[in-house]
């Protein structure tokens, strides 16, 4: 348990318990069908991704209407019931379980695509719509959204505005700072905020939506979101690289930026280790020899000619100046998408047999793979450890740095944080890239908050206003008092 195995958590005594009264209530507003009360289903919304935490909950509710979540804000806010909001429990930071006996919000049945606007490019949609679903729906305006994660099949809308979900293509795309057009969120004693117009441009005072944008359900929960969305290209090619030295990865990059320019769309990169565990433990078969580093470089385009000559001309600038060893490249969409599987399930293949302790870095990119050195040395002597990897969005400067153990183990905990923490700090980085805070990082961000001591004075201000008996995901993001 959660609450176990990180004892400097308290559960906060002014929160009411679950008694069978509140459940009645809920039976009432809900119907019986969107109240889940069966141990046996309730562990899976108690447990994250990554089995690194779990909670406690005794109870599940499924709205299906931004009426009924309203409903149950309300009945929780008199109450003084702590709640964790969860689209598709797919985070990586502890933020989408409870701690102790919060109420699980789900936000699954609140999966309607509402419309789409094909000449703006608009996409409105609940909250729980899962990405690929909309995607896939997007298709057929010639439409795509504007990020893409390898939990696509899972992750929901709600829960990546929450997050501020950064992904594969924010090097093309940029991020949901610019793609959010609109949110619909419902506050915590139960009020209605609609600002769901979809305006590409809208200064009519403050920009609310941007609030619950990696707030990571501390201020209120989302119920439907406006979504900016680039054309769907006709001409995509991808590129697979092997190469013998982090520096060629780097001059690679700027290559890639250089001649690619307006068709990039991605940047990644992964190292030996993730290569070899997604070829030993998913049996996906690497499409390269070996080598230290592979990289995935992808243009989006809308003209094959004009695609694939800039292509060729990167390839063969990468030839001449001998920075890359080895290379494919696919256009074919069963190609690509082998190519993107053994990128986007590096994680499953590294949190497979054990426990893995994830850290997601914003650095300078002269500094973006030296802190894998750097653990590699301090964890040497650490039975437990059993491997250190990086891999991630080099395109941004977003490491995730990973160290896999058979099991939960103290020791490599200590080992780990604060120095990874300290070692980001000193050399100008971020502790969460994309993300966030959630239950895993709360306790640090006295300390590391990007922005520093004010930033975080402010976001208690906000939390306090807009959530005065602090129910909504308690002990997540902000530090204990
Ligand atoms: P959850 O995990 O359910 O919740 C995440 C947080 O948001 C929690 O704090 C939760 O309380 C809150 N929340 C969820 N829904 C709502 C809502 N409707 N209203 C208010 N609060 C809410 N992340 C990236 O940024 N980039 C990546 O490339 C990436 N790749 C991933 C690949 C894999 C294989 C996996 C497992 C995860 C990856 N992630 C990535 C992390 C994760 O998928 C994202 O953070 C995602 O946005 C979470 O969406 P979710 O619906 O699963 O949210
Ligand atoms: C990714 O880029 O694959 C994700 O952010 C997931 C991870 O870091 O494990
Ligand atoms: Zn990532």
């Amino acid at each position: 348990l959660t609450a176990d195995r990180y004892p400097w958590v308290t559960r906060a005594p002014h929160l009411s318990r679950i008694e069978d009264k509140h459940v009645a209530a809920f039976e009432r507003l809900l119907g019986p069908s969107g109240v889940i009360t069966e141990e046996e289903q309730l562990d899976g919304y108690n447990t994250d991704w990554l089995k690194m935490v779990r909670g406690q909950s005794k109870v599940v509710l499924r709205p299906k209407t931004v009426e009924e979540v309203s409903a149950v804000m309300r009945s929780c806010s008199e109450g003084k019931l702590a709640v964790c909001p969860q689209g598709g429990n797919t985070g990586l930071v502890g933020g989408s379980v409870p701690v102790f006996d919060e109420i699980v919000l789900s936000m699954s049945l609140m999966n309607n695509i509402i419309k789409v606007d094909p000449v703006g490019g608009n996409v409105w949609c609940e909250a729980g719509c899962v990405l690929e679903a909309v995607n896939t729906h997007l298709e057929k305006f010639g439409l795509m959204m504007p990020y893409d994660l390898g939990a696509k099949g899972s992750c929901q809308v709600g829960g990546n505005v929450s997050t501020c979900a950064g992904g594969l293509r924010l090097v093309r795309y940029g991020s949901l700072n610019a793609n959010l057009l609109g949110v619909q969120a419902v506050l915590a004693n139960g009020d209605i905020l609609d600002c769901m117009s979809g305006h590409r441009k809208d200064n009519t005072g403050y920009h609310l939506r941007q609030l619950f944008l990696g707030a990571e359900g501390t201020l209120g929960i989302v119920t439907g979101a406006v979504i900016s969305c680039p054309t769907l290209p006709t001409s995509v090619s991808l590129a697979c690289l092997g190469l013998d030295d982090f520096s060629k990865v780097l001059t690679t990059l700027r290559t890639s930026k250089r001649i690619l320019c307006e068709t990039l769309s991605s940047c990644e990169v992964m190292d030996d280790t993730c290569m070899d565990a997604v070829a030993n433990k998913l049996g996906l078969k690497p499409p390269l020899g070996s080598h230290k580093f592979y990289m995935l470089v992808e243009t989006h385009a809308s003209n094959p000619q004009h695609d694939g000559d800039k292509m060729d001309a990167f390839l063969q600038e990468l030839l001449a100046c001998g920075d890359v060893e080895d290379g494919t490249v696919a256009s074919e969409p069963s190609k690509m998408n082998a190519l993107w599987q053994i990128r986007e399930r590096i994680t499953e293949a590294l949190s497979r047999d054990g426990y893995l302790y994830k850290y997601d870095l914003s650095l300078p990119h002269e500094k973006f793979y030296e802190i894998v050195h750097v653990m590699r040395n301090r964890l040497r002597g650490v039975k437990a450890a059993k491997t250190v990897s990086g891999f991630g969005h080099v395109g941004d400067g977003n490491l995730h740095l990973n160290v896999e153990a058979d099991a939960f183990d103290q020791e490599i905990l200590e080992m780990c944080e604060p120095f990874i923490f300290d070692w980001t700090q000193k050399n100008g980085g971020s502790i969460s890239a994309e993300h966030g805070i959630g239950f895993k990082k709360a306790k640090f961000m006295g300390k590391y908050a990007a922005t520093g001591k004010a930033s975080l004075s402010t976001m208690r201000a906000i939390k306090t206003a807009l959530d005065p008996n602090g129910i909504l995901n308690p002990y997540k993001v902000l530090p204990p008092a």
